[in-house]
């Protein structure tokens, strides 16, 4: 039963006690309470990059969900730890791929494809998935990079799977001049290939996943806010729907968001589709703008709010004590598999 504020002194303690072998790392979609103890923040990207620049902390506290805790063990040497302070902090779209789904569907799209598929996943996907691009030839994408590494695929093959987030395979896709009738989903759970237009045509194999938080914003909230408000800019993340992404004024990651808010002119206004705890951190870094949720519910990512200042402060007691929870490890195989998806990635952004 310690006060807020004794919690807060205690992880300063650690932190000083522990000094260079420790870093914490927290992603943009944190709490305030966790962002305030973090070494680094940063996208997904970020996070990834700075995880493999990091060669001397021997224990890494991801605040962040799984998959990522999974990439940075990756990217690390054998002898740093990476924790996750709530095993519970999953991503409820890297959940919507699994590795069985995901060979199922590589046999019947060879079948109808041949040779020509190359898999492309987005980061947000489990370390098997991350794997099976690497040894099938293919990378990893995050929001960030996701146009570059598509325009790379096409360099490879005729055509892609893109997994496990249709929105972002179709709106990057279709910002490159995709037509939509050249886009098929793969449905994992009914196990069929589902187009629109000739299946001859198509060149790009959306997974059918979705990100449970941005499929919260809508069209109608923001034809709501264009009779409303006018001058309101509206920015969202490529996680939300295409007619959202369509509808909107702007979209990229969760760092373009970022750097367009600090960049705009004072007194502008920002409706932004992401995560709650990125859009009210915004709203309270740069007062002399107006920025809030484009969904007045304001859409939290529950598995990322599991972190929270009691989880940051008992993970670090276990380290102090000599244990680890939670680590994440990845095992030998899967690491160097999914090591050269991540590399085509890392050595093209
Ligand atoms: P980025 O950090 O790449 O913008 O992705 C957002 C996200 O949903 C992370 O889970
Ligand atoms: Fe996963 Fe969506 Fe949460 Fe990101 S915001 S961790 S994609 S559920």
């Amino acid at each position: 039963n310690m006060s807020i504020e004794e919690k807060k002194e205690r992880i300063r303690q650690i932190k000083q006690q522990l000094g260079n072998r420790l870093f914490i790392t927290g992603h943009h979609y944190q709490r305030d309470e966790v962002i305030e103890f973090a070494d680094a923040t940063g996208d997904s990207l970020q996070l990834a990059q700075l995880s493999k620049a990091n060669r001397e902390a021997e224990y890494i506290v991801f605040c962040g969900v799984h998959f990522m805790a999974e990439t940075a063990d990756m990217l690390t040497e054998d002898h740093q730890h990476v924790i996750l302070p709530d095993l519970k902090a999953g991503c409820s779209m890297a959940d919507m791929a699994d590795i069985d789904q995901t060979e199922h569907a590589w046999i019947e799209l060879q079948k109808v494809y041949g040779d020509t598929i190359l898999p492309l996943t987005y980061v947000n996907s489990t370390a098997a998935i991350k794997a099976f691009c690497g040894r099938n030839g293919g990378a990893t994408v995050t929001s960030s990079n996701a146009k570059a590494m598509v325009q790379w695929a096409f360099t490879q093959k005729q055509r892609l799977l893109f997994l496990p987030d249709q929105h972002l395979g179709r709106n990057t896709a279709y910002e490159l001049g995709i037509p939509l009738k050249e886009m098929a989903i793969w449905d994992p759970i009914a196990r069929e290939l589902i187009c629109e237009g000739p299946i001859e045509d198509v060149k790009v194999i959306l997974w059918k996943g979705h990100c449970s938080v941005h499929e919260k914003f809508t069209v109608a909230q923001i034809d709501q806010l264009r009779n409303t408000s006018p001058k309101t800019n509206i920015i969202v993340h490529p996680e939300c729907t295409f007619d959202v992404v369509q509808a909107a004024d702007l979209n990229g990651s969760t760092h373009y968001i970022i750097e367009t808010i600090k960049n705009a002119p004072a007194g502008t206004s920002w409706a932004v589709g992401t995560e709650m705890n990125l859009v009210n951190r915004l709203a309270q870094q740069f007062p002399d703008k107006d920025v809030f949720s484009l969904n007045s519910t304001m859409c939290p990512c529950l598995t990322m709010n599991r972190i929270d200042l009691d989880h940051l402060l008992w993970s670090l007691e276990e380290i102090v004590e000599g244990r680890l929870h939670y680590p994440i490890t990845v095992d030998k195989q899967t690491t160097d598999e999914g090591n050269l998806a991540l590399k085509r990635m890392l050595e093209r952004v």
